[in-house]
């Protein structure tokens, strides 16, 4: 039996629960793995705190990182702190000293991901990341290990379980952004900052790093447009049911001959019988095409305490295994994209577009007319509501859905359709997958 001493940085959600599971499915990993692992120590800000959660002995709490940095005994340090301050200077400093580092912190990850790789080469500790992405559904060992004879070329999926679970009880349950937030929070899915999640931002950290592995090349984060859920209305919602659509935050991820890669999260309308469109709640899905393997799609929890402790654990005991041995990416270590991969920001989407206008005779023509001139080919027009303006005349709201256009060609549209007299407001622009 070998015996491993590990630490915790962090005692929250993701903290708690690799203590419980370590606790709960300790003989079962002895006895399948042949490792003991004992928790040693766990970081935290305080300790009163830490001690009422009633969960770990008061003797492991520590408010020092010397304690563990300094520890030879402790060979594996678990980041579940979250952020990026102070937790990239501990991981560096945990790999620095020899200790395999397993985190659930993608912000940090694809932040400074060159950085700890290099340093993890460096000292010959291990640098391991499953939880990151797709909370506890085997994501990222599943394109390294088991998909790496293929070319990957797309990757779509819903890979947060915050927005998702958000966007799912306005959907089914008509309930309010806030009060499904709150849900959220209170199941432990969102982030500390809320924001990072709605905004899109943990799912532009996400397609960072799933990306990366997926295509062999660094794409660094702010390589990934972004558009979080936060603009949604129910007009949306309501527009979106006529069309037979659901809306899902999406990760889309594309690489095309050329080294021509695509990434992208934004708000994206779903048919209703598309297989993420029926991905409910927390749970994440992830559609991945292969050249060899052609579809596959992941599915499972995205998020929460012990599915997330699941990945980090599973982590733990492969940081054990491999110890001496640890594996590294694929592409070059380096902070920015390779030369040779291409970003490509002028995608091609089909689109829905909703207009706020003064309802006059020519006015879908005059609109329809802007969208031509500028090659967006319309596929299908609808007007949803009507009502009196203030000057004896009617608004109306038109609803556009495109053929598949440039992204470019459709923003230079909407900006001219802006300044069209009888344009009141361009309300919306969702992108639609088919
Ligand atoms: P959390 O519940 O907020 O827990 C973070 C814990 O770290 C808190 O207890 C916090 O202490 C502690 N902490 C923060 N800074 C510290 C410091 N300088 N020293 C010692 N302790 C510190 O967050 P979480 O949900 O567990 O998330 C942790 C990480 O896992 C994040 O990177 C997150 O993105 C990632 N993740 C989370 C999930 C999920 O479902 N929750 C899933 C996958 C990945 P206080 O209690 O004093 O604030
Ligand atoms: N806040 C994240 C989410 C946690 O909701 O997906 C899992 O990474």
């Amino acid at each position: 039996m070998k015996q491993i001493n590990i630490a915790l940085l962090g005692f929250g959600t993701v903290g708690t629960g690799v203590y419980k599971l370590l606790l709960e499915n300790s003989i079962d990993i002895e006895h399948r793995e042949g490792l003991s692992i004992c928790v040693k120590r766990i970081l935290v800000r305080d300790i009163q705190k830490a001690a009422r959660l009633q969960l770990a002995d008061r003797s492991l709490f520590t408010l020092k990182i010397e304690d563990i940095l300094d520890d030879p005994s402790i060979s594996v340090v678990v980041e579940c702190m979250g952020g990026v301050e102070p937790s990239r200077t501990y991981i560096l400093s945990a790999l620095s000293a020899k200790k395999s580092v397993v985190t659930a912190n993608k912000e940090v990850i694809s932040k400074h991901w060159h950085t700890f790789e290099q340093q993890a080469r460096d000292s010959g500790a291990g640098l391991y990341i499953e939880a990151t992405v797709g909370g506890g559904i085997p994501l990222l060992r599943t394109l390294t290990d088991s998909l790496q004879a293929n070319n990957i070329t797309r990757l779509m999926g819903i890979i947060n379980g915050t927005t998702n679970f958000i966007l799912t009880r306005m959907s089914e349950k008509g309930m309010s952004f806030e009060e499904a937030l709150l849900e959220a929070q209170s199941r432990g899915y969102a982030e500390a900052d809320p924001a990072s999640d709605i905004e899109g931002f943990d799912a532009t950290y996400k397609l960072s790093i799933l990306s990366s592995l997926a295509f062999h090349t660094h794409i660094p984060v702010d390589a990934v447009y972004r558009e979080g859920i936060s603009s949604l209305s129910t007009s949306d919602f309501e527009a979106a049911r006529q069309l037979g659509y659901e809306i899902k935050l999406l990760a889309i991820g594309k690489k095309a001959p050329g080294a021509l890669v695509e990434v992208r999260v934004h708000p994206t309308m779903l048919p209703k019988t598309h297989p993420l469109a029926a991905i409910r709640g927390s749970y994440n899905a992830v559609f991945i095409t292969g050249n060899a393997v052609g579809d596959i799609m992941l599915y499972g929890k995205g998020a929460g305490q012990l599915p997330t402790a699941s990945s980090v654990v599973s982590d733990i005991i492969y940081a054990c295994h491999n110890e001496g041995r640890h594996r590294h990416n694929t592409f070059r270590n380096i902070p920015d994209m390779d030369k040779d991969t291409h970003l490509v920001t002028d995608w091609e989407s089909i689109y829905c577009i909703r207009t706020k206008v003064n309802d006059k005779p020519g006015v879908l023509s005059l609109i329809s007319g802007v969208f031509a001139k500028h090659n967006v080919s319309l596929k299908s027009v609808l007007q949803f509501a009507q009502q009196d303006n203030s000057e004896g005349g009617q608004l109306a709201w038109i609803t556009f859905v495109t053929h598949k256009a440039r992204e470019k060609a459709v923003q230079s549209a909407l900006r001219e359709i802006d300044l069209l007299e009888c344009t009141l407001e361009v309300e919306s622009l969702i992108r639609v997958e088919e």
